[in-house]
């Protein structure tokens, strides 16, 4: 198992968990795309302890050949619990996991209403004795820990430098900071001056994460706080170019910076052209997306197509109409259908 600075010296540009959406289909087309690992979304660590061999928190875990190794990440506020659901996952994984990651930053009422996610900024002991058992029981495998957290629970209670310092004593590898508080939920805006800060007083990689919607976000992001990654989650909806685009982008401002250390991102930015789909290669995508879904996860399961097809679309015009139609899909067939009655529409 490769260590989190390997993986991050190969490619710092990484597909975020997000909950709902990266299942193994889009991971492996973020994967494709360019994204240097991806995440599971959030899995519950009390859900494996106490399910059954075929329930939803295992379906999480499901794990494409195209996309591995990825990183897992677990929530829960029990260290025992973790620690156990955490050696079961590395002995179940084996080479198909990069590392363990937890949860300490979801802000939804009903995890945070048990101690978990974002809570879990407000309880640093607890969160330190989570880090340190998961490190326990997993370290000796080989396998590192690392945790993603927000800026803090709220304004006045803002903690993320002594939160970091305290996850980095427990034993965590690296750090994704999220820059914002619980309280603002998706609201406002994601603070890059915290990551930066975060970065300045641990000595493990710090990864960035918050508004990270185009190449140039993710590329200023590595520039502007000085942080070893970036994390893209709601960029990457519909859009896995996003990668491409940011390699391409990542890759530019390097070459140019060798040559003139004192070049601007964006006058890099300015001089670069980066991969643009067309409608037809989004279209593409969508269909390559549903058959990856119909593999992995059966016929069924192509209702989880309707969110990633409207995101595909966003902008393009008539997508009000696509928006409606894709609501009544339940086969491939379905699909296919109304993809090429949309590109007749937009080929006249
Ligand atoms: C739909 C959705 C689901 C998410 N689920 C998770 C999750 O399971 N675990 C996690 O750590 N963060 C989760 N996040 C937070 C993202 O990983 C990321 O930190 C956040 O969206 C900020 O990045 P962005 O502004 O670039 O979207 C989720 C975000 C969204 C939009």
């Amino acid at each position: 198992m490769s260590s989190v600075e390997t993986y991050l010296k190969e490619n710092p540009i990484w597909l975020a968990p997000m909950a709902g959406v990266n299942d193994a289909a889009f991971r492996v087309l973020c994967k494709e795309a360019g994204a240097g690992l991806t995440f599971t979304e959030m899995v519950s660590a009390k859900g494996l302890h106490y399910s059954s061999s075929n329930n939803n928190s295992r379906m999480l875990l499901k794990l494409a050949p195209e996309e591995v190794p990825v990183a897992v990440q677990i929530f829960g506020a029990d260290p025992t619990i973790m620690a156990s659901q955490a050696r079961v996952l590395v002995e179940q994984l084996g080479n198909n996991l990069a590392f363990i990651d937890v949860n300490m930053g979801c802000p939804v009422p009903k995890v945070v209403n048990k101690g978990e996610g974002s809570a879990l900024m407000r309880s640093s002991e607890l969160a330190a004795e989570i880090i340190a058992a998961i490190v326990e029981a997993v370290g000796g495998l080989g396998t590192c820990v690392t945790a993603k957290f927000r800026r803090g629970w709220d304004e006045e209670s803002e903690n993320t430098v002594a939160f970091a310092q305290t996850l980095e004593a427990a034993g965590a590898s690296a750090l994704t900071v999220h820059g914002r508080f619980r309280s603002q939920f998706y609201r406002g805006v994601s603070e890059r001056s915290v990551i930066a800060r975060v970065k300045e007083h641990v000595a493990v990689p710090v990864i960035g994460s918050g508004d990270v919607l185009t190449a140039y976000d993710a590329v200023s992001m590595l520039v502007e706080t000085g942080a070893d990654g970036v994390m893209i989650a709601r960029g990457a909806q519909g859009n896995p170019w996003i990668f491409t685009q940011s390699a391409e982008l990542l890759s530019a401002y390097r070459t140019e910076q060798k040559l003139n250390p004192t070049v601007t991102l964006e006058e890099v930015s300015r001089a670069t052209t980066l991969t643009t789909p067309t409608y037809r290669e989004r279209f593409d995508m969508m269909r390559r997306h549903a058959q990856l879904i119909e593999r992995y996860f059966g016929g069924k399961s192509l209702v989880r197509m309707r969110k990633h097809a409207i995101w595909y679309c966003a902008g393009l015009p008539g997508a009000s109409f696509f928006r409606h139609e894709i609501n009544s899909i339940s086969s491939m067939e379905d699909l296919t259908k109304l993809i090429d009655a949309y590109d007749t529409y937009l080929s006249r």
